[in-house]
């Protein structure tokens, strides 16, 4: 099957990889040469992925059979409903659709209307009286955000990005007189976790839990940023996540495909909540509408030797065989190389050096980002996330030491989350939750894991360790 791939970055080249794997010819639209899609590409065309006649004419130009849609912005330019006019059935949602993610009053008050829990309590004050109004009368500590679409970095915390209401109230107003709608939002405690599915019509098909680490420095500090790694756990849960409350964030997800449906926008692509576990359940943080960038990463990595491209075109034209949705039982952790600075002033054009098999031969696998080729074995950060190194094994730690000892093989000025995946920071997580869950229990000793009470499955090998 010809797969046309709508974007350039390390996500998309992971879609790649997935549907190259499945015998698929590759077609790629994207505005930068990602080295890595280009040595799999049959053909690829260097244009704005948010250029919808362009995109289009490069679909039918070069006879593709289906599309999928990496990125936001493409969907948000409406590119997903003219590959479908064009007749290309296409893996994201049309614009209208996808404001589930554009517009996050737009998924807030959708979710209020049909009355679906577990969201926080929020209002968007379209007045700077109305935001005074808002924060004077606010219950607790809030965060503000910015309605429309920010890469994840346009959300302050109070607490850890401002401190003084009248800081959060200043930058709400400040969003207000750029035109911007704003809300303001009750301030979730607990520890976040990615659940994606691909959403069809014939269904909702979950995949992995992710925990993304968006955060630029270690130990959670310094600015958010699209996300700087992710892991996942061979039960497909998180060390601080059981199967019970994994159900109630995919029976949300759930509610959602159906309430858009309801509304006349009926979804083809891939629905993905960002949630907050908190001492009260799963809460929703936000809905993307396309894969994590790093989490679908994570995802795609263990997807199953199968058919990827027949799922694909499955989500594409409404019909998933559940058969072809399968994982392998493998924990896995990706971390990515970013230039020194990112998330706050970047460097741009260093220099890494990668020796790529050495990389695979230490179970490594690489995925290219916003990088350019600068001869043999070498590439040029750019000022976004460049490279990302995927470990896997059986428990979370191990794929992290993995990506660890691979990093020997990379050489050049850039900068990296070496906490991501460690021992040290699993427990940091569940017992993090374990405070919150009950905030005068003492700290025990090991095992610390609070997830899945079940056994694994039996086809899965021996246990996992205590902590991921
Ligand atoms: P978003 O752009 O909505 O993904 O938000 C980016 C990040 O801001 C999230 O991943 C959270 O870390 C944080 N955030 C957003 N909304 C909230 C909230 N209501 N409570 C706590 N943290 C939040
Ligand atoms: N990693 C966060 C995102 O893809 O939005």
């Amino acid at each position: 099957m010809r797969f046309l791939v709508v974007g350039g970055g390390a996500r998309e080249h992971s879609i790649a990889l997935a549907l190259h794997r499945a015998g698929s010819e590759l077609l790629v639209a994207s505005s930068n040469a990602n080295p890595g899609l280009e040595r799999i590409a049959q053909r690829s065309v260097r244009v704005d992925p948010t250029d919808a006649p362009r995109v289009v004419a490069f679909a039918k130009d070069a006879r593709a059979e289906a599309a999928v849609i990496g990125p936001e912005a493409p969907l948000a330019a409406g590119v997903a409903d003219a590959l479908r006019a064009a007749g290309v059935p296409t893996v994201g949602p049309d614009r209208a659709a996808a404001q589930i993610e554009t517009s996050k009053l737009f998924c807030r008050e959708l979710l209020q209307r049909h009355g679906v829990a577990g969201q926080p309590h929020f209002v968007a004050p379209a007045t700077p009286d109305e935001v005074d109004r808002a924060v004077a009368g606010f219950p607790g500590p809030f965060v503000v955000k910015p309605s429309g679409l920010t890469a994840g970095k346009g959300v302050r915390v109070q607490g850890s990005d401002f401190t003084e209401v009248k800081e959060g109230a200043d930058y709400a107003k400040s969003i207000l007189a750029q035109g911007q709608r704003v809300l303001i939002e009750e301030k979730l405690e607990g520890e976040e976790f990615s659940q994606m599915a691909f959403v069809t019509d014939s269904g909702v098909y979950p995949m992995p839990a992710v925990q993304d680490f968006k955060r630029a420095l270690e130990g959670d500090h310094g600015r958010n940023t699209g996300g700087m790694g992710s892991y996942s756990q061979r039960d497909h849960l998180l060390p601080f996540l059981s199967a019970a409350d994994r159900d109630l964030a995919v029976g949300l997800i759930e509610k959602t495909a159906s309430v858009l449906r309801a509304e006349g926008l009926p979804y083809r692509g891939i629905l993905y909540g960002g949630f907050m576990l908190t001492a009260n359940g799963p809460r929703l943080v936000e809905f993307n509408a396309r894969l994590g960038d790093p989490e679908g990463i994570n995802a795609l990595a263990l997807y199953e030797p199968g058919d990827f491209a027949a799922l694909l075109y499955g989500v594409a034209t409404g019909s998933v065989d559940p058969n072809l949705v399968r994982f392998r039982l493998r924990a896995t952790v990706v971390k990515y190389i970013v230039p020194p600075g990112y998330g706050d002033k970047p460097t741009t054009g260093g220099l890494v050096a990668v020796d790529t098999g050495a990389i695979e031969a230490a179970g490594v696998h690489l995925v290219y980002g916003s990088v350019d080729a600068a001869g043999p074995g070498v590439v040029r950060l750019s000022s976004s996330r460049g490279l990302a190194l995927v470990g896997e094994a059986s428990a979370i730690y191990e794929a992290g030491s993995r990506v660890e000892a691979a990093l020997a093989f990379v050489k050049g000025e850039y900068y990296l989350r070496h906490d991501i995946g460690t021992k040290a920071d699993l427990s940091r997580r569940v017992e993090h939750m374990r405070k919150l869950l009950a905030p005068n229990a003492k700290p025990s000793p090991i095992p610390l894991s609070v997830a899945s009470p079940e056994a694994p499955p039996s086809s899965a090998g021996s246990p996992d360790q205590v902590i991921g």
